[in-house]
């Protein structure tokens, strides 16, 4: 029997696609740092039956259309927001996402990015290599303490959890939102739920690690802004969508909050003219939440191991209910 073929939409590492050869006939977008233009992708869905692809590629009604033989989205990321699973669903097409193997790094990058915004890191370096760094002086380059702070997390998955267990070595106090309350974990953890305008009210952090989905498009905007602290610092490591930009932007340049961590942004890659970049107080990154090696290679090979088991016959390992 011949093997089933699968499209891949981004070059991948050699170990990842040696072993996927056993079982397929791949064709393969050969860039790294490129994503795949929408024609070629469309082109190349003609007769696959397995899909490996990223955040980047929009899975929608007009490419399901031209892949009858799909069984199989297989999406290299917990989150699945550009995937439309209705759709995919209707077809009998099952979706697969990578949860926990991106827990604990993505955790990392949360609070790296939180500390970051909060001690005025980039900033701080920046002075330096500028050859600003005259002299030391008393209130030169001031941040907010983390210890002893509170954190509120907009979303208890299992990142919000992982951040918990590093915010609870700084002594912070920790308060949550979440769509239901976790009564269990917050006794396990040690933390307080809080309805979301209380949360920002009380909050010296605000951490967003909630799913995207059009129900929460915009839920940060200029009115939950304007209730937290002026000494607050805001850090977003879900999707940009959830984060009204232009709001934020005006936030942070009337000192409505004191700073903000973006890893994600509404339209990526941000445009280098995006008025975010123009200011000192917010920390910028390239959506790198769960960019180590070793995490990148596990979300690679669960997203390969979800494509095997489903065009063997077998169960997924994760879909996407
Ligand atoms: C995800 O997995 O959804 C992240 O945004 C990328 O790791």
């Amino acid at each position: 029997m011949d093997k089933p073929k699968i499209y891949i939409t981004r070059k991948l590492p050699k170990e990842i696609i040696n072993n996927l050869e056993e079982y397929f006939i791949i064709s393969m977008w050969q860039e790294e740092d490129v994503p795949v233009p929408r024609d070629v992708l469309l082109e190349n869905v003609k007769d696959i039956d397995g899909l490996f692809c990223l955040l980047t590629e929009d899975i929608n009604k007009e490419l399901l259309d031209k892949a009858p033989n799909l069984k199989i989205i297989s999406n290299m990321a917990v989150g699945y927001n550009n995937v439309d699973v209705e759709e995919a669903k209707k077809r009998n097409i099952i979706v697969t996402n990578t949860p926990g193997v991106l827990t604990e790094t993505t955790a990392d990058l949360t609070f790296t990015l939180l500390m970051t915004a909060a001690r005025r890191i980039v900033e701080a370096s920046s002075y330096l290599n500028e050859g600003n760094w005259k002299t030391w002086s008393p209130m030169q380059l001031t941040g907010q303490d983390i210890h002893g702070a509170t954190l509120g997390i907009i979303g208890l998955g299992r990142i919000g959890e992982a951040l918990v267990k590093r915010a609870k070595g700084f002594d912070m106090n920790i308060i949550y939102n979440n769509r239901e309350p976790k009564p269990e974990k917050e006794r396990e953890l040690g933390i307080q739920y809080r309805d979301l305008n209380s949360l920002l009210k009380e909050s010296d952090f605000v951490c967003i690690l909630i799913p995207y989905s059009p129900n929460v498009y915009h839920l940060i905007g200029e009115k939950e802004l304007s209730m937290m602290k002026s000494t607050a610092v805001l850090v977003n490591t879900a999707r940009g969508g959830i984060v009204n930009e232009s709001a934020l932007y005006n936030a942070l340049k009337n000192g409505v909050i004191w700073g903000a961590g973006l890893d994600v942004f509404e339209k990526e890659p941000v445009s280098l003219d995006h008025p975010l970049l123009t200011l000192k107080n917010v920390v910028t990154l390239p959506h790198i939440g769960s960019a180590s090696i070793n995490t990148r290679l596990k979300m690679a090979e669960l997203a390969s191991n979800n494509l095997i088991k489903v065009l063997s016959g077998e169960e997924p390992i994760t879909p996407v209910s």
